[in-house]
């Protein structure tokens, strides 16, 4: 694929066929993913590259805690809830996932279902825990540098056909993911990414999410 075509047909996969992914083809991945920058090449990143079993102790953790109330445990600042036009896009894109899964808006159990979906890594085969050296906690720039690794190796991935989903629900409890995933004590985890084949039949894989134009996002200074 063109890297055009790549990126402008990602699209977040919340529905997964069940087939494995080859070790090998995700070693491939990381090693595109690994090219992107980084603050001063300090490649701050790990990933723990979960399937199997220990994922399913990872889904069953983060399903029982989060039904029991569990307070969430992210291991880096979340700052406030969104507002404004940031609350306007994520009610924005939580309304086109609902509307092709056909969710009403007053259908608790299934809002619910959804919700719980995400605390399984949305079924997905694999999920890859990024993490990042803790030497560097304070500083933004290894945050931002995850950030580089995550977009990389989405895109990645979308170019041999596998889907993926960034996501922040499979480390809210970041307990049961260090235990089951192995977790360094030297690493801060940052992020989960469900990965696998994209089930085509899913509905909510059609959605395309919108962005805001180049115009309101750039200043252009001295043209
Ligand atoms: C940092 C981050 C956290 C995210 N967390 C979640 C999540 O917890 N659950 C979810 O369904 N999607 C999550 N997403 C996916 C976003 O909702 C998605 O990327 C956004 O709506 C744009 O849609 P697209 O990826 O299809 O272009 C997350 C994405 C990022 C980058």
């Amino acid at each position: 694929m063109e890297f055009d075509e790549v990126v402008l047909g990602r699209r977040s996969i919340r529905g997964y066929k069940p087939d494995a992914v080859p070790q090998s083809l995700i070693e491939e991945i990381l090693a595109i993913a690994m090219r992107a920058a980084s603050s001063m090449n300090s490649q701050p990143w790990n990933f723990y590259v979960v399937t199997g079993e220990p994922l399913d102790r990872i889904r069953r953790g983060n399903t029982e805690r989060m039904l029991a109330g569990v307070p969430q445990s992210r291991e880096f600042r979340i700052g406030s809830a969104f507002a404004n036009q940031h609350r306007e896009r994520q009610v924005g894109v939580a309304k086109q996932l609902f509307g092709a899964m056909g969710i009403a808006r007053d259908d608790a159990d299934r809002r619910q279902d959804w919700v719980m979906r995400g605390f399984r890594q949305f079924d997905a085969p694999v999920c890859v825990i990024l993490t990042y050296d803790r030497a560097l906690d304070g500083s933004d720039d290894a945050p931002f540098d995850c950030g580089a690794v995550a977009n990389a190796l989405v895109n990645a991935a979308w170019s041999r056909g596998l889907g993926t989903v960034i996501n922040s629900q499979g480390i809210m409890q970041s307990p049961v993911v260090r235990e089951h995933a192995g977790i360094a004590p030297d690493q801060v985890i940052m992020k989960s990414i469900a990965l696998g084949w994209p089930d085509e039949t899913f509905p909510a894989n059609a959605v395309v999410s919108e962005r805001k134009p180049v115009a309101e996002a750039a200043v252009f200074v001295g043209f």
